[in-house]
Order: structure tokens, then C-alpha cells, then sequence
């Protein structure tokens, strides 16, 4: 009888049948009569917890940089996309040229020539999946030009909706046969989510553009060349303790030639060599032929982000192979003993981040207006590479790191999967290495998160901590869900409990246009108005935001909670502010009545409970309904003699408790 109770009433099991139970989506609550018993230590206090715990990784997938985070509006703003008008729609002569251009690492420009009248000359941009615009907000339009015949050319710039009605104007006279930088504000008088940009001759004659870029003057901080501001304040809202960038696979590039390379990322935005971006094509079912990075959102960019977030940057660098999925040819691994300029990179890199601004590097970060340094402390090599090949690279970036810089924190890798062949030979590879931490990705199965709660327990004390750098919970129709949100929230107990093996986790991938995403589910969606804050988010940042500074002994049984009755549970004490954190969660159908038995407090006290809980397993929060599942906060009160905890079935709660 006992038996099948259980059976009813774990979601483990109801995810290991999922065409049972779970597939009617909503799953009813059955009363639980019994008390658990918790035995929780205020003493003992364990473990610390890392300050840089919950972070956020970013990568330029599903247009999270270009299109996304990054503001500009404009695509291919350059004409440097292989098919140079991707992204424009030009209208009578006009044609790309590379001839005298301005800008050496970005040649192309485009020419207009409009000799006749009753027809015009110009080109339409499209932004990406259109140009989102708020009515009364500035938009900074820049461009480069210059006139090819002697008269002074006009150009007009409009803003057009869906419906090709014209909602802003602005005229720009183009003098002079050098190139020269022109800018006007348009503010248009009505909002639009997917605008188009248009430029138009007025007067006849041939005029040289370049660089056309479009910014909302309303970037995170008011920024130049900044970022959208929503979907900054996302993150900080998570408050990440580390922030892990710029990938991911595009780290790596389907080939040496397009792995990023970060000294294409700064300087003057408008001579950044922009780099395909293999998200276009990784997927033969969802091909993305204007995917490009302009690195208009380069390392720079990403350092001065990480100081608005307070988290600390751990930039991942190409360890001289090429993806190993997708490329077998052994000619795109770069050989060992021609290593060198991948490993000058990553000195060069930490030089440019923390190095004097009389250094060489340090000066180009100082010239780009950081004299101070950027306090960098972590660095990765490598992001899902495997076998020997990465050994043998990773070995003299190691070498010459621990001698040049001791003060780094090395990020290794333990390959694509959270176990396995792979992993099993990097693990040991990279203990002899001493590497400070390994990255460790699982992208896996409800079941699997919710069997894993108890899997750092039997890590080695004394090896590498770990950095589990990408992970996210991927049910079967890889869309985000309160069953995700749930699974991963129960999974990071585990990560929690055993702080002095685990000190970073961030889930993937972070960011996803609506209308132009390679891969779900993420932690944060988006349209071109608009953000969503998944139910993930919420786990992430009810995480994130009640870290502790220490961990707690909770137990029950003696055990810790890694899922019996199905309750995951941590508990922390944050020394800082004296307060106890209790995160637990029920994944069962059955309400769950705990007695929590706590040894060293006693008397009356105030808190809150932050509870993320739903009944619907398949329930999501989308751009029309953004706020179906979130955590609702309430006070409450303890007696330490006497706490009874009342679990809803299907939730996660965070108790925060004054000592
Ligand atoms: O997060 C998406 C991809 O998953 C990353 O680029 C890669 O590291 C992993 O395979």
C-alpha cells in the first residue's frame, strides 16, 4: 500500500512514466498526514559558501548578443554578412564596393546612385525579426559617408511600421569627398515592434555609406555602443556572483578561422572584423543564414558588464581545437608546438583585464575608457573538448599561466556530458593538471536532475572544485516549464550542501529571441519589447539572492535530503547579515508536514518564505502571460522550539530567518 502511495506521489516516478500521470499537465495535490522529521544544526557550521556561487552564462545563441543584449538595431550594419545586403533591401543602383574604404578590417560599403527621377534609390533594414522602437523614446542614427559626384547629396531616414506607414523623418545633407561621420536623432511618434528602418536619396547624384547603426539613446546606464536595458536589469535582478562569456561552442568555431578570437572584439566598434556565427548553420533543421557577430558586444563590453553586475568575469578561451563535433579534420586542431599564439592570447587577455594602463594591453582597455584595472580572477581553457587532444593543448596554456600568472584561477574542462568515457578520462587529467576548477556541463533529463541531488556527496575534498558551467534541465519537449524549474531547484541542493566542492553554477543557455532561436529551453526569453523571466529564472534567482555564507547540517534520518519522500533540502547560515536559509523542495503530489528539530536556537523568530509552486507541470511564462508562475514572498514567524514546516506539494520554498 505504501508502495503505491509513493508511486502516486513522486514526480520522479511520474517523469520516469511521463506518458502516465504527467501527460494530463495538471497534477492534483493529495493530503499528507505524516511529520517528517528534520535535524537541523545551527553549530555546525560547515562549509563556506562561494560569494560567486550563482552566475549567469552568456553566449551569442538565439541572438542573445546581436538582436538581443547588444542594442544596436541595425543588422549587417557594415555590409560585411557574406552576402553583403543580408539584412537590407536596396531599391535602384545600389551596389557594394570595398574600394578606398574606411575601415580596413570591415572594407565593404555601400554605393547609391540615383540619377532618375520618378523612381528612388535607397535601402530598407529589417533589423532583427524587425526593429523594436518605443514612441516617444531617442534613437541615435549614425552613419559614415561621402559623396562621389561634386553637389552636396540629402538623404532622408524614415521609420516605417508593419503597415509601411511612415512614423518619423529626418533629413541629413552629405558634403564633401572624404569620409565623415554624420548622426541624427529620431524619435519616433508612435511604437512599433518590428519597424523598418529606411534611407532614401533625395537629391540626385552618388553618395559612399558605411556603418549604419542605430542605437536607443536609453541603453543599461545610458551607455554609447550599450545594451538593452531590460534585459540587463534581468540580470542584475538575478544578482550573479560570476558571469561566464562568450560561450560556449562559439568559442570553439566549426573551425579554427571562425573560433572567437577576443582581440577582434575591441577597439572602435566600427573596425571589429565581425565573425559568422556557427548558430547559423548548426542545425540542419533551423538555419539562421543572418546570424552573424558584429562584436559590438566585445570582451570590453563584457568586462564593463560584469562591473554593473558586480559578478566576476570568467571569459572562456580557445584552446587551439576546433569543435570536436562537429570538425574531424585533423588539420583544424592547431598542433601543440605551434600553440603559442593561443596561449599569448590568453596572457595578452589578462593583461588587457587587470595589466597597468601603461601596459600594451592595459593601454588599449585604458584608451577605451578603463584606466583602472578590471580584476579578472578566473579564466577558462577550452570549453567541450575531450581525449588527448585537449590534454596535450591544455597542459602548456596551464604551464605557462601558473607561471606568468599564479594569481589566475585555471578553468578546466570535463568534456560535453555529466559522466561517461569522457569525463572519466578528463577528471583524473585534470586533478594531475591542478587545474582550480573543472567546468562541468549536464544538459539532462527530469529524472536524472532529480536522481542527482546526492551526486557531488562522494566528490573528492581535495581535488579541483567544481564549476558546473552549463546545465539545465531538458524534458522531452525541451521547452521550459514549472516541471524544469522544479527538477533543477531540487537538483541544486545538492549543489548547495556541498559548497566546498561546488563554488559556481550557471544554467544555459541564458538569453532567446522569440522569433529566432537555435536551441531551448533558457532562462530568459524575449521579444523585441519585451523580457520573460521563466519559471528557471526564478529558481536561479531564488538561489542567487539567499546564497548564504556558510552551509548547515540538515538531515533527515541522519541523511542528507536528496529525495526520500521526494524533499531536497540545504540550509545555510549567512554570517553577514545573521540569518538562517532553509531551501527545500517537495517534488511530490503529497503536501508534506516537516518538524523541524533544530539544535542551537531557540525563542521566537521573524522571516520570510519566498514560494515558487504550481500545480501545472507544463506551466510557462510567455510574452502574453508573463507572470503565471512566480515566487510569491510572505512573511512569517518561528518558534525554534516547535517549527512546523507545511510543504505544498510541487514546490520550492526559501525560508529566511532572523537569528
Ligand atoms: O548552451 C548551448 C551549447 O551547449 C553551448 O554552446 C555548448 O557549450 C553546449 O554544447
Amino acid at each position: 500500500m505504501r508502495k503505491s502511495i509513493r508511486k502516486a506521489t513522486s514526480l520522479f516516478l511520474l517523469v520516469m512514466g511521463a506518458a502516465g500521470l504527467l501527460a494530463q499537465k495538471t497534477v492534483l495535490p493529495v493530503p499528507g498526514t505524516e511529520v517528517y522529521q528534520f535535524a537541523l544544526d545551527v553549530n555546525k557550521v560547515g562549509a563556506e559558501i562561494s560569494p560567486d556561487m550563482y552566475g549567469v552564462f552568456f553566449e551569442d545563441i538565439n541572438f542573445g548578443a546581436d538582436g538581443g543584449l547588444y542594442g544596436e538595431l541595425i543588422k549587417n550594419r557594415s555590409f560585411e554578412f557574406e552576402h553583403p545586403f543580408t539584412g537590407w533591401t536596396p531599391y535602384g543602383n545600389v551596389t557594394i564596393q570595398t574600394k578606398n574604404p574606411i575601415f580596413d578590417r570591415n572594407p565593404h560599403y555601400a554605393r547609391l546612385s540615383y540619377q532618375k527621377e520618378l523612381t528612388f534609390t535607397g535601402l530598407d533594414n529589417e533589423g532583427f525579426r524587425g526593429i523594436g522602437v518605443e514612441e516617444g523614446e531617442k534613437y541615435d542614427l549614425t552613419f559614415y559617408a561621402r559623396t562621389v559626384t561634386n553637389d552636396p547629396i540629402t538623404l532622408r531616414f524614415h521609420l516605417v511600421n508593419e503597415a509601411n506607414d511612415l512614423f518619423e523623418e529626418k533629413k541629413v545633407e552629405v558634403k564633401g569627398k572624404n569620409w565623415t561621420k554624420y548622426s541624427v536623432t529620431l524619435t519616433p511618434n508612435r511604437s512599433a515592434l518590428k519597424a523598418t528602418f529606411r534611407l532614401v536619396m533625395e537629391t540626385k547624384g552618388t553618395v559612399d555609406l558605411e556603418h549604419i547603426s542605430l542605437f536607443p539613446q536609453k541603453t543599461y546606464n545610458n551607455r554609447k555602443n550599450g545594451l538593452r536595458a531590460d534585459l540587463v536589469q534581468a540580470l542584475k535582478d538575478l544578482k550573479p556572483g560570476v558571469f561566464r562569456f562568450p560561450g560556449g561552442c562559439i568559442v570553439e568555431g566549426n573551425d579554427l578561422g571562425t573560433r572567437y578570437q577576443w582581440k577582434h572584439s575591441i577597439g572602435a566598434v566600427e573596425n571589429r572584423p565581425i565573425n559568422i556565427n556557427r548558430w547559423n548553420y548548426t542545425f540542419h533543421y533551423k538555419k539562421f543564414n543572418d546570424y552573424y557577430q558584429s562584436y559590438g558586444l566585445g570582451f570590453y563590453e563584457y568586462f564593463l558588464l560584469c562591473e554593473d553586475l558586480d559578478a566576476e568575469p570568467l571569459p572562456v578561451l580557445s584552446c587551439g581545437l576546433a569543435c570536436q563535433y562537429e570538425n574531424h579534420d585533423p588539420n583544424e586542431n592547431c598542433p601543440v608546438d605551434k600553440l603559442q599564439p593561443f596561449i599569448d592570447d590568453a596572457l595578452d587577455l589578462i593583461e588587457f583585464a587587470n595589466g597597468p594602463a601603461t601596459s600594451k594591453w592595459g593601454k588599449i582597455r585604458a584608451e577605451m575608457g578603463h584606466p583602472e584595472p578590471f580584476n579578472m580572477k578566473y579564466l577558462a581553457i577550452g570549453n567541450e573538448q575531450w581525449g588527448e587532444l585537449y590534454i596535450e593543448r591544455l597542459e602548456p596554456f596551464v604551464k605557462q599561466l601558473r607561471e606568468k600568472h599564479p594569481e589566475i584561477l585555471i578553468v578546466g574542462g570535463s568534456g560535453p556530458g555529466s559522466e561517461g568515457e569522457a569525463f572519466d578520462h578528463l577528471w583524473p587529467e585534470m586533478k594531475r593538471l591542478e587545474v582550480d576548477l573543472v567546468d562541468e556541463h549536464f544538459y539532462r533529463t527530469p529524472e536524472w536532475f532529480l536522481g542527482s541531488a546526492a551526486r557531488y556527496d562522494s566528490y573528492d575534498r581535495n581535488g579541483p572544485k567544481v564549476f558546473a558551467g552549463e546545465y539545465a534541465c531538458h524534458p522531452n519537449n525541451r521547452e521550459n516549464s514549472f516541471l524544469t524549474a522544479l527538477c533543477e531547484a531540487a537538483f541544486m541542493t545538492g549543489m548547495e550542501r556541498n559548497a566546498d566542492v561546488v563554488t559556481l553554477a550557471t544554467y544555459a543557455p541564458l538569453f532567446a529571441h522569440v522569433d529566432a532561436w537555435q536551441w531551448r529551453p533558457d532562462l530568459i526569453w524575449f521579444d523585441n519589447h519585451s523580457v520573460v523571466r521563466t519559471p528557471n529564472y526564478y529558481v536561479q534567482q531564488m538561489y542567487a539572492t539567499n546564497p548564504g555564507t556558510h552551509v548547515l547540517s540538515l538531515t533527515m534520518d541522519n541523511q542528507p535530503l536528496t529525495g526520500q519522500k521526494d524533499l531536497y533540502a540545504t540550509a545555510a547560515l549567512d554570517k553577514k547579515t545573521n540569518e538562517l536559509i532553509v531551501k527545500v523542495a517537495n517534488t511530490g503530489m503529497a503536501h508534506r508536514r516537516v518538524k523541524m528539530n533544530i539544535n542551537g536556537l531557540t525563542g521566537k523568530h521573524r522571516g520570510t518564505l519566498s514560494l515558487l509552486h504550481s500545480t501545472e507541470m507544463e506551466a510557462k511564462n510567455t510574452i502574453a502571460d508573463p507572470d503565471q508562475i512566480v515566487p510569491v514572498k510572505s512573511d512569517v514567524e518561528i518558534d525554534a522550539a516547535d517549527w512546523q514546516l507545511r510543504l505544498k506539494p510541487f514546490s520550492f520554498s526559501v525560508y529566511r530567518i532572523k537569528l
